[in-house]
């Protein structure tokens, strides 16, 4: 058998015996390294005469090819095995639990909120903001609060220091400032509601020194006190989602408005239950904000939002709202579904 021919078998039988890319190293490197079999035979071809060389370095080329060829297969083969054998260990494991899906759930006051502002909202109010710390003259003095009159002392005010120009602030004990903020800053029709984090200095089962009201206030001519009750039953009917609700305006008292009554609610034990304040605008309110009103009247409604939601999801200690317990949440909250 001639070198040549011997040599090729050997090498492809090596390559095929090989199990690892480093066994394959090997055996290249021992037929084509710098050392290598077939690189010393074509080192040869040097001494040979110009004809050996023609035919010889032919054969040699093709042996080359071929060995490389056999070479560079092994090698994929080799690859191949060792990427398949290290996914086959090396596998995702898909049986673990997935983690637990965080889901939100809406606070039921923020719930409530959203209630009352839709319903508000298709009556056709805009909702207006103001301000948590409040100068005096709007949380009072702008709303017929005299200077030392009691009322003052009732609402349990918590007191900031003075703003730089010297206004008295406080933290506002409702929201009825909003009603001269909007008033001071545009002209009848006036129709807004606005929400919002009330403060007093109060805590039981029933107040907290933070809470959230819910202020009403239409001004228009020839507004009277049968729009001021229309809209309170339209709003406590949807609210309560119960068409038959029954209502009960008792007289009141509040300085901003006059008449002032407060309305009671008729509960499923047949209790009557208190849920808000209202009245038609003080004209000294109106003046203070440079509304006439001789040619403008308004009503406002003052509501408390965690009372009537206590109220409507059977909530009874207004504390709860405020402890951010998740189990509490959970039970009493709503889901994205559920809100529709
Ligand atoms: N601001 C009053 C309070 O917190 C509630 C209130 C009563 C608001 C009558 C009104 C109203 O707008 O007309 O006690």
């Amino acid at each position: 058998m001639d070198t040549i021919g011997q040599l090729k078998s050997q090498v492809i039988r090596e390559v095929e015996a090989t199990s690892s890319l480093q066994e394959l190293e090997e055996v290249r490197v021992k037929a084509l390294g710098k050392k290598g079999h077939l690189t010393l035979l074509m080192k040869d071809l040097g001494q040979k005469t110009p004809e050996e060389r023609k035919t010889l370095g032919a054969e040699l080329n093709v042996l080359k090819d071929a060995l490389t060829q056999a070479l560079d297969l092994k090698k994929v083969k080799l690859e191949t095995e060792t990427i398949n054998a290290k996914l086959g260990k090396e596998t995702l494991d898909i049986t673990l639990p997935p983690r637990p899906d965080q889901k939100g759930i809406v606070h039921p006051l923020s719930h409530a909120l959203d209630e009352v502002i839709r319903i508000f909202g298709q009556m056709g109010f805009v909702v207006a903001e103001g301000p948590d710390i409040e100068e005096d003259f709007f949380n009072f003095t702008a709303l017929n609060f005299p200077p030392e009159h009691p009322a003052r002392q009732e609402h349990d005010t918590f007191y900031m220091p003075p703003s730089p120009d010297g206004q008295p602030l406080l933290l506002r004990t409702h929201t009825s400032p909003v009603q001269i903020r909007t008033m001071t800053a545009g002209e009848p029709p006036i129709r807004i509601i606005s929400t919002g984090r009330t403060y007093r200095s109060d805590y039981d089962a029933t107040h907290s020194p933070m809470f959230h009201q819910i202020e009403v206030l239409v001004v228009d001519t020839k507004t009277h006190m049968g729009h001021l009750k229309g809209c309170i039953e339209e709003f406590c009917r949807l609210f309560f989602e119960d068409p038959n609700l029954k209502l009960r305006f008792r007289p009141g008292f509040f300085p901003f408005t006059e008449p002032s009554a407060e309305v009671d609610i008729m509960w499923k034990d047949g209790k009557w239950l208190e849920i808000l304040g209202c009245g038609m605008v003080h004209p000294n309110v109106l003046r203070n904000c440079n509304i006439d009103p001789d040619k403008y009247q308004g009503f406002a409604v003052g509501m408390g939002l965690d009372r009537v939601t206590m109220l409507k999801y059977g909530i009874d200690d207004l504390r709860l709202f405020y402890e951010t317990d998740l189990r509490w949440l959970n039970h009493y909250g709503f889901t994205p579904e559920a809100r529709g």
